[in-house]
């Protein structure tokens, strides 16, 4: 089964050296439909949501005013206050209505089957334990709600997974428990997620590094429970 990253594999100048090795010169070139700036992952990740959402580790509020006219109202679920106080000042300048509420990804402050969508946005690396992050997240969807995703994910080649591995300890030291090796895609469909749609790309900013490769996806709460 080809790798979700097979698509961007560069050629030279990066082949030799980029954790995303070496695509045949005969491939055809990358194609042109992925996001390349930090707006348009978000314009990206939200668009056609609509009804009531819950958006779990909104940090200072990023993503707030890329949210469409279909939502009708936003949860915004974050732990640090700082970032609250940031995002209750984006959340005035938003077009939706959004609540910037304390909290924590393990106890979402929603009750069951409340929300028609959920949007992660770099959580999934953060947070103690993934499973029950997303275990969360599945409670708080209808049956049938969507969870938009944007997540930095583990690479799918052994040798940049392997440079992923080795600098976890230090990486999650130095950036508050940001884990680059986690597998993103697998957690969410093993937390009882359908993937519907998945864009794997890399920002050319962060092309290098262990965070690189990412994905910007929708997954649904199956009708018939799991
Ligand atoms: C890398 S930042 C991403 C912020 C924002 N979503 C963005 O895309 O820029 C991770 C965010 O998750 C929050 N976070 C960390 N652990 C969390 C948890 N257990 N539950 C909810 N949010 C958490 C952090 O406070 C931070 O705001």
């Amino acid at each position: 089964m080809p790798g979700l990253f097979d698509e961007l594999r560069s050629p030279w100048p990066y082949g030799a050296f980029s954790f995303y090795t070496s695509r045949p010169r005969s491939r055809p070139p990358r194609p042109r439909n992925r996001p390349s700036s930090p707006a348009e992952v978000l314009e990206r990740l939200l668009e056609g949501l609509r009804g009531q959402v819950i958006e779990v580790g909104s940090g200072n509020g990023v993503s707030f005013s890329h949210y469409p006219f279909g939502v009708d109202e936003v949860l915004a679920v974050e732990p640090n206050a700082l970032y609250r106080r940031r995002a209750v000042k984006a959340a005035a300048m938003s077009y939706v209505p959004i609540e910037v509420v304390p909290g924590h990804a393990n106890s979402l402050p929603a009750p069951n089957a409340s929300k028609d969508g959920a949007v992660i946005s770099l959580l999934l690396c953060t947070v103690a334990s993934p499973a029950e992050a997303l275990a969360e997240l599945h409670r708080v969807l209808r049956p049938g709600g969507e969870l938009r995703f944007y997540e930095h994910v583990r690479a799918d080649r052994p040798f940049p997974a392997w440079m992923q591995d080795t600098i976890t300890p230090l990486w999650q030291r130095c950036f508050r428990g940001c884990h680059p090796n986690r597998d993103a895609v697998s957690a969410i469909e093993e937390a009882g997620f359908e993937i519907v749609a998945i864009i794997p790309f890399m920002l050319s900013w962060a092309r290098f590094g262990p965070i690189a490769p990412r994905v910007i996806g929708r997954a649904i709460r199956p009708e018939s429970a799991r």
